[in-house]
């Protein structure tokens, strides 16, 4: 089985996973809406994540802070000047191009021939167009070499709140939802009576004008980000970072994600951000290849002593225990919801051969095996005849108080199994002539589950049925 991201993507168009983004006005480019399915997985995939990160985390805390910020904020985080990426067009065909993506396909197609340099992170546009020139490197669209000069583009959608369009009005949508955890730090101090170490977790959506969004819903110019920033003494600092890379490769381990298809990189001191002196990535190995997921970096005090300084708050934190104040160190587990949730249809799309495989046709059945837990539909309930909708549907009606089921009376049984194995549904739930007896035959009170992994059936009392689906949902 060949698995593309062009199956992946038809199944969640068609299935009603993701849409295009203002389809029907011929799109925007990289723009992305979730349909009825996806907003169920996407949903699950962040309650799984707030479950683990701050439920059952007694050192974390939560919050929602608001997209749009005084661009104080961004002065001070180094956003204004320091979030850009290099930008050339090319003159004869008109594409724009990010340069260091350029170098990079070149150095990966001509291994050795730009020699002095292993990475081209952290270079300046100056070099950058320098390597450029002197390998004569061909624009990947048109094949010519024929660049404009590289200009430094920052990243932040800018826009005005209120009617006035001047510079005192300039607001940003929020590139990261990280800084309203920091700039609300002294608060969640004062209302939570946490100490150091402790974690502040925030779901939310960040924006990015990014040069070359691609790649599905891997790089796009909106997206939601699950963030925890950790506060902790700064000799403790070490500590907590290798606690947090474990844990959350742990976690991907825990919703299903297969061990080969994730790995861990350690980024070189070239390839971090301005604010980090270690960062790891977890990776995942798409279709397309290894991708970053998960960025794990130590902050170190670079942002609360930046917004000490820039805002004239105090940021400062007095540890009791120890008698000294210090700015805490911040450790960063970043998260993308859209990209977790591509690996997440990546690594459970399936397709496999039932019955003979040499038949001259073979039954192939496509199946997404989700973890149940993030299965947008846990059950469908199936009668076998419509005239057994009447209990079918008061069962779908009982379930319905504690997970997401569906009903389904349209279609021979197998047809019906298959389309719920194509969306993940773990549990199939038959209703059958037994189930509710007739004159000669008294009602068992039980249905048919059908699991979807296995295929295999097993008779269950109605009255159980619940507590045998929620124990299964258990990760
Ligand atoms: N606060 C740190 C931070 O934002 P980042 O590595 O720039 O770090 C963290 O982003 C995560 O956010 C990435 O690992 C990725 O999952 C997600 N992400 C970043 N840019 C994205 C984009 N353009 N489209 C989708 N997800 C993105």
């Amino acid at each position: 089985m060949q698995k593309t991201m062009e199956k992946i993507a038809a199944l969640a168009k068609g299935r009603g996973f993701i849409y295009s983004g203002s389809e029907i006005y011929g799109g925007l480019q990289s723009t992305w809406d979730y349909g009825p399915l996806g907003v169920e997985l996407k949903n699950n995939i962040k309650a799984a994540w707030w479950k683990k990160f701050v439920q059952q985390n007694p050192l974390n805390v939560g919050l929602d802070a608001s997209i749009l910020m005084n661009s104080k904020v961004w002065e001070a985080s180094g956003h204004v000047g320091g979030f850009s990426d290099p930008l050339m067009d090319c003159k004869d065909c008109k594409e724009r191009h990010r340069a260091d993506h350029v170098i990079e396909g070149f150095m990966e197609a001509n291994p050795g021939k730009v020699t002095g340099i292993t990475t081209v992170d952290g270079i300046g546009k100056d070099v950058l167009k320098g390597i450029i020139d002197e390998h004569k490197i061909a624009c990947p669209t048109c094949g010519k070499h024929n660049f404009t000069d590289i200009r430094e583009f920052n990243l932040m959608f800018k826009t005005h709140a209120g009617v006035v369009e001047d510079s005192k009005n300039v607001v940003y949508l929020r590139p990261e939802t990280a800084q309203g955890i920091f700039t609300n730090f002294k608060n969640v101090l004062r209302t939570s009576r946490k100490k150091v170490p402790f974690g502040i977790a925030q779901i939310g959506k960040a924006f990015r004008n990014e040069i070359t969004p691609g790649n599905y819903i891997y790089r796009t110019r909106e997206f939601e980000q699950m963030e925890l920033e950790f506060f902790t003494s700064p000799q403790e600092a070490d500590k907590w970072f290798e606690h947090w890379v474990d844990f959350c490769h742990k976690w991907l381990l825990g919703i299903g994600l297969k061990a080969e298809n994730i790995r861990l990189y350690e980024q070189t001191p070239e390839q971090r951000a301005h604010y980090s002196v270690g960062c790891f990535d977890i990776e995942y190995l798409f279709p397309f290849g290894w991708g970053e997921v998960w960025g794990i970096a130590n902050r170190t005090n670079y942002d609360l002593a930046a917004h000490d300084t820039h805002s004239n708050e105090d940021m400062l934190y007095f540890d009791q225990e120890a008698n000294e104040k210090y700015f805490p160190y911040v450790i960063e587990p970043s998260l993308g919801a859209d990209r977790l949730l591509l690996a997440v249809l990546c690594d459970a799309y399936d397709e496999e051969v039932v019955g003979d495989p040499n038949a001259e046709k073979p039954d192939i059945r496509t199946v997404l095996r989700l973890h149940p837990a993030l299965a947008p539909i846990k059950a469908a309930v199936l009668p076998l005849s419509k005239k057994l909708s009447p209990k079918a549907l008061e069962i779908c009606d009982e379930l319905s108080a504690y997970f997401a089921v569906d009903y389904d009376d349209a279609g021979s049984i197998g047809k019906r199994y298959r389309r719920y194995d194509e969306i993940g549904t773990p549990f199939c739930i038959t209703v059958d002539f037994q189930t509710v007896g007739d004159e000669e035959t008294p009602a068992d009170n039980a249905v048919t589950v059908r699991f979807r992994d296995s295929m295999e059936q097993e008779r269950v009392a109605v009255a159980d049925l619940k507590d045998f689906i929620v124990e299964k949902l258990k990760y």
